[in-house]
């Protein structure tokens, strides 16, 4: 589509989705946070008692999801779960429901659609690759696996859950296995994506290499 689309993905914990997002506001342009999609997914499967490896049952659930993303609010069958799809637990069902391809088919068009002018940066394992293949920028975006564990385990910690920092990042190296392992749309730096390790960077030097390189390219 005519649509420009700035693809942004990473592992785990990387502050793709806080870039991302920041990105996106300082354009004017919607944002796509995909991981919220597998989430939801996982969420509404646990709530509805589906094991997370019955495929036809969580393809079938994944296409008629009920889902809206309002102001900084996301709503599952109509009720806030905004919070609740950040828990450990159900991050940890989303990469088990991402290996379905069934899964990701169904979700499929339902990320193509947030391609609205004035422009999406969409952020995920798959944008590049999969969902937007022809994004005129695509950015993999990373961090040291400690960096990205410390940051999540603050994140944690500030809501409230007991966790440990070694479970974290036991947790974060676990699911960057699984998504880089998995036959379809697996988390993989492309060779047309440029290549941005913020371990060592701010949020603001982040976002800033973003929107230099999408000045580059437009
Ligand atoms: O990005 P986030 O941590 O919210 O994503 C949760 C899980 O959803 C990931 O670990 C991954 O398995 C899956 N996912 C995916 N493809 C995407 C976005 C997320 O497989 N585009």
């Amino acid at each position: 589509s005519a649509i420009p689309v700035i693809a942004i993905d990473g592992p785990s914990a990387s502050g793709k989705g806080t870039v991302a997002a920041r990105v996106a506001a300082s354009l004017a342009w919607h944002y796509l946070d995909s991981g919220a999609l597998y989430r939801l997914t996982a969420l509404a499967a646990l709530q509805r008692g589906l094991a997370l490896d019955d495929e036809p049952a969580l393809a079938a659930l994944a296409a008629k999801l009920d889902v809206a993303f309002l102001e900084g609010m996301i709503l599952l069958d109509g009720e806030d779960a905004t919070e609740t799809i950040r828990a450990e637990a159900i991050g940890e069902g989303a990469s088990r429901v991402a290996v379905l391809p069934t899964v990701r088919t169904a979700l499929l068009q339902r990320q193509r659609d947030f391609a609205h002018a004035p422009g999406l940066v969409a952020d995920g394992r798959d944008m590049g690759s999969v969902v937007f293949p022809h994004a005129p920028l695509k950015i993999f975006l990373t961090a040291s696996a400690e960096e990205r564990a410390n940051r999540r385990y603050k994140q944690l910690i500030a809501k409230g859950e007991k966790i440990t920092l070694s479970q974290i990042l036991q947790d974060i190296e676990q699911r960057d296995a699984r998504d880089r392992a998995r036959s379809v749309a697996p988390l993989q730096q492309l060779p047309d994506a440029l290549l941005l390790d913020t371990t060592r960077l701010s949020i603001e030097q982040s976002v800033q290499f973003v929107l230099d390189h999408w000045r580059a390219v437009s």
